[in-house]
């Protein structure tokens, strides 16, 4: 198994299986990871690998649409088009406040 922080969700920590969709995993475990499409269309899911980034699969063209090169080399990655095969952490935007202050994710506003 390997295992995935959201940052952005009070650094929640999940197991998951080698291969996992980063995505997936955050919808299975509500990781928290913001997603519309989950198709790699509307590039809701932008995310950046805090850690790991060495444990992604290869830039999907997809991503490429959402991600320019500045964005790639600095670990931005779109989560429902990256596949894990080892522990990483995940951090999205808004990111300003730290995570103890963040909205739950159960907040109705969201
Ligand atoms: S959820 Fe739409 S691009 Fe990933």
């Amino acid at each position: 198994m390997i295992t995935i922080t959201f940052v952005s969700n009070e650094g929640k920590t999940v197991s998951a299986p080698p291969e996992s969709n980063l995505l997936r995993v955050s919808i299975r475990e509500k990781g928290g990871i913001p997603f519309k499409c989950g198709g790699g269309l509307c590039g809701t899911c932008r995310c950046h690998i805090d850690q790991g980034i060495e444990h992604t699969d290869a830039v999907k063209p997809k991503e490429r649409k959402h991600l320019s090169d500045a964005d790639l080399a600095a670990g931005y990655r779109m989560a429902c088009q990256t596949f894990l095969k080892g522990d990483v952490s995940v951090s999205w935007e808004p990111r300003t406040a730290p995570p103890v202050t963040r909205r739950a994710s159960t907040d109705p506003t969201r």
